[in-house]
């Protein structure tokens, strides 16, 4: 059974409280929250208090992925606002290495995320140190965009990856999931699936999200 990581992105801002209640009493298992600086990506979306006040009512983990420049010089306030699993970009990391191992030691799950245009390649490295990798499957920066089909094989060359580096790393994929993609990921190796619009524009949500969750 897949993890499923609904995420607030995509939800009523206005009405917060309610949209957490509701991942709450659905089969989801994380929370996704999407941090955007607007300079690694052309928007920006909310920081540490609106983060304070999601984990205050939420009742599964918090997966915070940064898409912000420099994300080592926050660790610890995304810690002290409740992250749960700790996702930074790559690209946007210079000294990777020891930025997972301060968020290790800082307690959270490290995930590292990969643009589209990324080589799983790219990974190898660090692959063996890490929790989680996010692959992109929309360029960052918008929530409702089209999923980008390469994903399925990259996918599958990332799954190979984690095999032969030893890595217990789950694959998550982000951006454009739905029920057309989702079952043909899940194929390929993946085993968390994360999704805004697909949940939140939907007559019930929850129902989508049992649907995902049912997926093999
Ligand atoms: C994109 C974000 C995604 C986004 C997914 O930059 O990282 O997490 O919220 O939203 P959908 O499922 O609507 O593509
Ligand atoms: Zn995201």
């Amino acid at each position: 059974m897949p993890i499923i990581a609904p995420s607030i992105l995509a939800a009523d801002f206005a009405n917060l409280q309610t949209d957490i209640t509701l991942i709450n009493e659905s089969a989801a298992d994380w929370i996704h929250v999407d941090v955007m600086d607007g300079v690694f990506v052309p928007n920006i979306s909310f920081g540490m208090p609106v983060i304070k006040a999601i984990k205050k009512h939420a009742k599964k983990p918090l997966d915070v992925h940064l898409m912000i420049v420099q994300p080592e010089r926050y660790l610890e306030e995304f810690k002290e606002v409740g992250a749960d699993i700790l996702t930074v970009h790559l690209e946007a990391s210079t000294h990777l290495h020891r930025t997972i191992q301060q968020i290790k030691a800082l307690g959270m799950k490290a995930g590292v995320a990969i643009n589209p245009h990324t080589s799983v390649s790219l990974l190898k490295e660090i692959a063996a140190d890490i929790d989680l990798v996010c692959m992109m499957s929309v360029n960052p920066g918008f929530g409702g965009q089209k999923f980008i089909e390469n994903t399925y094989a990259k996918t599958a060359e990332l799954a190979a990856l984690l095999k032969t580096t030893k890595s217990s790393a789950k694959i998550e994929i982000d951006g454009g999931v739905n029920l057309d993609n989702a079952a043909k990921l899940l194929a390929a190796g993946a085993e968390v699936l994360v999704a805004g619009n697909f949940v939140f524009t939907a007559a019930n949500p929850k129902d989508v999200v049992q649907r995902l969750k049912s997926l093999n």
